[in-house]
């Protein structure tokens, strides 16, 4: 089901995951439209040792040291991607970086080992609801199987943990703590020497841990709401009334009109766009229901930043 593009719903020793193949755009854009969540925050991608997370991040020292100390178990760190990752960008939600953990669940790794994949999971769960440590409470807060919710529960009785794993940045030389979680600050600075408090600017809402507020955003400007491209621009196009023929280069999210699909390729194509000889990036309206509303709450917030100066 997971090499098919589907949910599997999962137990790990935090909470139950609602897991895709972190590979594969479309599935990673449907754990989005399960959970309803009107925002693309990143996600964790689960894997089985630090050998697999090689295969998808740079390894810091720091990062390193914080994997060899508590992997497997419910420490997530935050790494740069490989130039070769092979992560889908929805993961990242665009960002250079990805968060990765090992988790300790004996049915949680039997997952990971059979399938060979790298498995991205928030936890399972509609927004807005509790995190599920017990499989029943996952499949009564998501979808069924035929609204887009997941195919598969995997029941496997009651998280040990129940707190959701600490996710911590090792991009630098000090860790910094973006979610506290089942690894205690204390436990992580006995390891590195110190913590440092997470920048408050790096934090959507303080108060809702884990959110953050550094997102990714193209450096070209952002032109909303566009009908055509004017000639300096690259046009990023949705839908079958898209122009037939742009001056500059265009993309479109989905010709046929799907919103999981758009939102598949969203970051994927705002990075070629952003890539390309245009000046600026045009960009057709997307309809503001499901998946549309994370959408274009990210191509908002995506033309605010570019509109702001560098540093
Ligand atoms: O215990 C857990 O961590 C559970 C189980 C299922 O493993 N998973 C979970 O995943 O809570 P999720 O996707 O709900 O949590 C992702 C957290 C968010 O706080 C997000 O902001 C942060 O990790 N995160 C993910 N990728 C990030 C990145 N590249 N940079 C910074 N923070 C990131
Ligand atoms: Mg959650």
């Amino acid at each position: 089901m997971l090499a098919a593009g589907g949910l599997v719903v999962f137990p790990t020793e935090t909470v139950y995951g609602l897991g895709a193949d972190a590979t594969n755009d479309a599935a990673c854009a449907r754990i989005y439209a399960a959970k309803n969540r009107p925002d693309f925050n990143p996600l964790i991608v689960h894997v089985l040792d630090a050998a697999d997370a090689g295969r998808f991040v740079e390894f810091t020292a720091l990062g390193q040291k914080l994997i060899d100390v508590f992997w497997p178990g419910p420490l997530t760190v935050v790494l740069p991607r490989r130039t070769d990752c092979a992560l889908s960008r929805l993961v990242s939600a665009g960002l250079d970086t990805a968060a990765i953990r090992a988790p300790s669940h004996p049915v949680g790794r039997a997952l990971l080992a059979k399938s060979n994949l790298p498995i991205a999971a928030p936890s399972a769960n509609r927004s807005g609801h509790l995190s599920p440590t017990h499989a029943e409470h996952a499949a009564l807060s998501l979808p069924g199987p035929a609204a887009g919710g997941p195919q598969l529960v995997l029941d496997a009785g009651p998280c040990g943990v129940g707190l959701e794993s600490t996710v911590v940045d090792a991009t630098g030389s000090k860790p910094v703590i973006l979610r506290p979680g089942g690894v205690t600050a204390e436990r992580i600075a006995a390891v590195t020497g110190s913590v440092a408090e997470a920048d408050p600017a790096d934090l959507d809402q303080p108060r809702s841990p884990g959110m953050l507020a550094r997102h990714y955003a193209p450096t070209k400007p952002l032109r909303l709401m566009a009908v055509d491209a004017r000639p300096d621009e690259a046009l990023l196009a949705f839908g079958p009334d898209a122009p037939a023929k742009a001056a500059g280069p265009c993309l479109n999210l989905s010709p046929g009109g799907d919103l999981i699909e758009a939102a598949a390729n969203l970051f994927a194509m705002l990075h070629d766009l952003d890539e390309s000889d245009a000046a600026a990036i045009a960009v057709m309206p997307v309809p503001e229901t499901d998946l549309g509303q994370a959408i274009n709450d990210r191509l908002r917030r995506a033309a605010e930043g570019s509109k702001e100066p560098a540093g």
